[in-house]
């Protein structure tokens, strides 16, 4: 934590500094308002003591410019000075002082006053800390609502889609055969002598027209048209299936579920983020069913592939493999991506740590993996290398 020294009297800056710095805090130093106002605007100051008397802007013009300034941490001040009349007092604070130290200072009585400065700051963290938490986790409810919401309107008209398609199918079959019949006569007729000329001209304009269309082709690919909607349909059912279970939140209950079902789920809700970057191979073992919160563990499995997907810059792999090991099932996610330095692999699992661009990555995902997975009283581990891959491994007891 930066604390920023703010005195005019060089002696007196100095010293405290001396005395700061030997209980470990980082300090900077500045000669008066102005310098310190400067110094604020570059550094994440989070505590200053500054002298109330000072040239340029004194202490208690500086402590307004400071809570008028909307920055991004809050910054503990304390004045000091000799001043220690009640309405000096009184005016140091409503002018945003924090707490007071009378000149000259007290080593000790300093420190106790830092010490009360640092515990409210990090009070303030702890604050700001949950509630981007709760933020986050309200957000996923209410995207999870609009997703299951989108899905059940979805689910409808493909609903009838898919009705109509099969009957389609089924109608379609029986204009075949009628058309196969009508061109068994027409062919008869035509080479029939004993016709007369306005029917054998008639059926030679059908057949050169049938010709001229390809009516063999039509026949043939509308039976395909009708069988890649269909598929098609079948596609949409599932996706909306997954988007159901995936998202709906509230409803996720202990079930006994097979884990190779959940993860394909997953991927089927992630898949268009990750089919143009990378391939991915299943290494599905045969899992015992497993006694688990399903949309949960769904989550822990999107932000492992998704975290997979975005380690690869382009032309990647995947691989997902599951086994059935003693007591537990294991779960390994693996990629090709950019690995993680060494220094870093002790932060993963920390709220809020990303290496990403502000706007693509918050840190919570592998914070929410972390938890839910210890819900389970499972573990969740990481090997890596830069350059090279990482490959995460969650274990789950049976
Ligand atoms: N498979 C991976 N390959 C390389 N780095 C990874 C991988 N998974 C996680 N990381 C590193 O760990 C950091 C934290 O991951 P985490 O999922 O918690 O947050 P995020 O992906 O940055 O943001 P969010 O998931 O909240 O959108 C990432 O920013 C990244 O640096
Ligand atoms: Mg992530």
């Amino acid at each position: 934590m930066k604390i920023l020294i703010v005195d005019d009297n060089r002696a007196s800056n100095l010293l405290i500094k001396k005395v700061i710095e030997k209980w470990g805090y980082e300090t900077i130093t500045a000669q008066d308002g102005e310098e310190a106002w400067e110094l604020i605007q570059k550094n994440k100051v989070r505590i200053i003591i500054m002298d109330w008397m000072m040239p340029k802007i004194d202490g208690v013009t500086l402590c307004r410019k400071i809570r008028a300034a909307s920055l991004p941490d809050y910054i503990y001040i304390i004045l000091l000075t000799s001043k220690n009349k009640k309405e000096d007092l009184v005016y140091g604070f409503s002018s945003g002082a924090d707490d007071f130290a009378i000149k000259p200072v007290n080593p000790d009585e300093l420190m106790v006053r830092i010490k009360a400065g640092k515990r409210i700051i990090d009070l303030e963290e702890m604050a700001k800390k949950s509630h981007t938490q709760l933020m986050q986790s309200e957000k996923m409810a209410s995207i999870g609502q609009l997703a299951a919401g989108v899905a059940h309107e979805i689910n409808n008209p493909t609903g009838f889609v898919s009705s109509n398609l099969k009957t389609l199918s089924d109608y379609q079959n029986d204009i075949y055969e009628v058309i196969k019949k009508y061109k068994k006569l027409l062919a008869d007729i035509s080479v029939s002598v004993d016709i007369p000329a306005p029917v054998t001209e008639q059926v030679n304009n059908i057949i050169t027209f049938e010709q001229e269309i390809d009516l063999d082709f039509l026949l043939n690919d509308i039976t395909d048209l009708i069988k890649e909607c269909r598929e098609g349909t079948e596609r949409i059912r599932k996706i909306v299936l997954d988007l159901k279970n995936f998202a709906h939140p509230g409803y996720d209950q202990l079930k006994s579920v097979d884990i190779n079902e959940n993860i394909d789920s997953t991927l089927n809700v992630v898949w268009n983020e990750i089919k143009y970057k990378a391939t991915v191979a299943k290494e599905y073992g045969k899992l015992p069913l497993v006694k688990c919160y399903p949309q949960q563990l769904n989550q822990v499995f999107m932000n492992l592939l998704v975290n997979a997907v975005q380690a690869i810059e382009e032309n990647g792999e995947i691989v997902i493999s599951t086994a059935a090991l003693d007591g537990h099932v294991e779960i390994k996610v693996s990629d090709t991506g950019t690995g993680i330095p060494e220094e870093n692999i002790s932060k993963l699992f920390d709220p809020f740590f990303t290496t990403k661009d502000v706007g693509k990555g918050t840190g919570l995902g592998l914070n929410v993996a972390y938890n839910i997975i210890k819900k389970h009283n499972g573990n969740i581990n990481v090997e890596s290398r830069v350059g090279k891959g990482t490959t995460f491994t969650v274990q789950i007891p049976v």
